[in-house]
């Protein structure tokens, strides 16, 4: 089956319209919706039938539109999903796909009562090394993980926080966590489990924004892995990357920001005399589409019945909401924060102060 899509919002909109565009047997661009209908039509270039519009309420309300795929800033992000499932829309939901544990029961909920589906993206994962590096933990050489490093040394300046909502409680929900490593804390917890006791020190040093730009934050995971998570947009340049020690191998990734599944994975075996076992595994691990193809793809293949290759689901979505509200709730209580969090705790409403 083909699926009439309507994407929300020009900015990485332009990447998702661009992915379904070169997908037609599965996607086909049906409208695409921003405030600036010049930006609109260059996001939609690849699809000429596509309708551009300024109107969200009537991408709610067609009934042409099967998808409806949120790439709008954070603070839009929930009531539009949830306008959408009543509608009778599957939804795709950018990061952060809501602002709030409360919000992701409400989201659940209005995903049972509708039956349709909400699809969170988290891309990261769609590329050789992860894929590489799943191949090694299914094979069982990769063992236990012990430790996990995450960096996301980024530079961003005045003219990144030039748009109004960023950098903003009202506007991004967040800051460096919510935006930036949000995808790295996500691959991490897939690799190791959700995050289960959390300490983290935030910052403004580098813009002085409402919203922190800098973090030191750690993390225990359901696999009893220590996670380590330096973040920072004061970088020289832009570099991402997970190291992850196990009883079996180290596992390096690249440094490629937005893309660090994609780059060349490094993989030694703890036991020297092994390696040959690990390259073996390495060597035969199929290659498949990367990113947002991958992530695309995915989403045709669980709305066609089909089995998916590793789509996160919102118990995914759930557990990176709770990660972001017990980071910020370490940081402003300077207490080690357990999850899962009580719904009488004072964040699971939102961390915004
Ligand atoms: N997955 C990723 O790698 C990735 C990368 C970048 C951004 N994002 C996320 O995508 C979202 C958008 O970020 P961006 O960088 O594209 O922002 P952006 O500001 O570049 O684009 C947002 C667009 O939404 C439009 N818009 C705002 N309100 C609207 C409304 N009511 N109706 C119609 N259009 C409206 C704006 O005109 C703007 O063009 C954010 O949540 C961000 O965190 C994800």
């Amino acid at each position: 089956m083909k699926f009439n899509v309507a994407v929300l919002g020009a900015g990485v909109g332009t990447q998702h319209a661009d992915i379904i565009a070169s997908q037609p047997d599965s996607f086909r661009l049906s409208h695409l919706c921003d405030l600036d209908l010049d930006r609109a039509a260059k996001a939609a270039s690849a699809s000429p039938d596509c309708i551009l519009t300024t109107d969200l309420d009537a991408v709610l309300d067609s009934p042409d539109v099967d998808i409806v795929d949120i790439c709008l800033p954070p603070h839009l992000h929930f009531d539009v999903a949830i306008r959408a499932l009543r509608s009778g829309k599957h939804v795709i939901a950018e990061k952060p796909y809501v602002g709030s544990l409360a919000e992701t029961r409400l989201i659940a909920e209005a995903v049972k009562a509708t039956d349709k589906q909400v699809f969170p993206v988290f891309q990261y994962r769609y590329g050789p090394g992860y894929r590489q590096l799943r191949a090694l933990m299914d094979s069982g050489l990769a063992g236990t993980p012990y430790a996990i490093a995450l960096e996301t040394h980024w530079q961003r300046g005045t003219a990144y926080y030039a748009a109004p909502w960023r950098g903003t409680w009202a506007g991004e929900m967040g800051g460096t966590v919510l935006s930036h490593a949000i995808h790295i804390h996500n691959l991490a917890e897939h690799i190791a489990g959700p995050a289960m006791e959390v300490n983290a020190l935030l910052d403004t040093t580098v813009m002085g924004n409402e919203t922190e730009d800098t973090a030191a934050i750690g993390w225990r995971a359901s696999s009893g892995a220590l996670v380590s998570s330096s973040i920072t947009v004061g970088a020289a340049g832009n570099a991402s990357r997970l190291r992850a020690c196990f009883s079996g191998l180290t596992a390096e990734s690249s440094d490629q920001p937005y893309r660090i599944a994609e780059g060349k994975w490094t993989f030694t075996a703890t036991d020297p005399e092994r390696q040959s076992e690990v390259d073996a595994v390495v060597q035969a691990t199929p290659d498949g589409p990367i990113r947002f193809a991958g992530y695309f793809a995915d989403i045709a293949a669980k709305l066609n019945g089909r089995p998916d290759e590793f789509l996160p689901d919102l118990n995914e979505a759930t557990q990176s909401i709770a990660l972001v509200t017990a980071i910020y709730a370490s940081d402003r209580f300077g207490k080690r924060i357990k999850l899962p969090l009580p719904q009488d705790h004072p964040m699971y409403g939102g961390w915004k102060p």
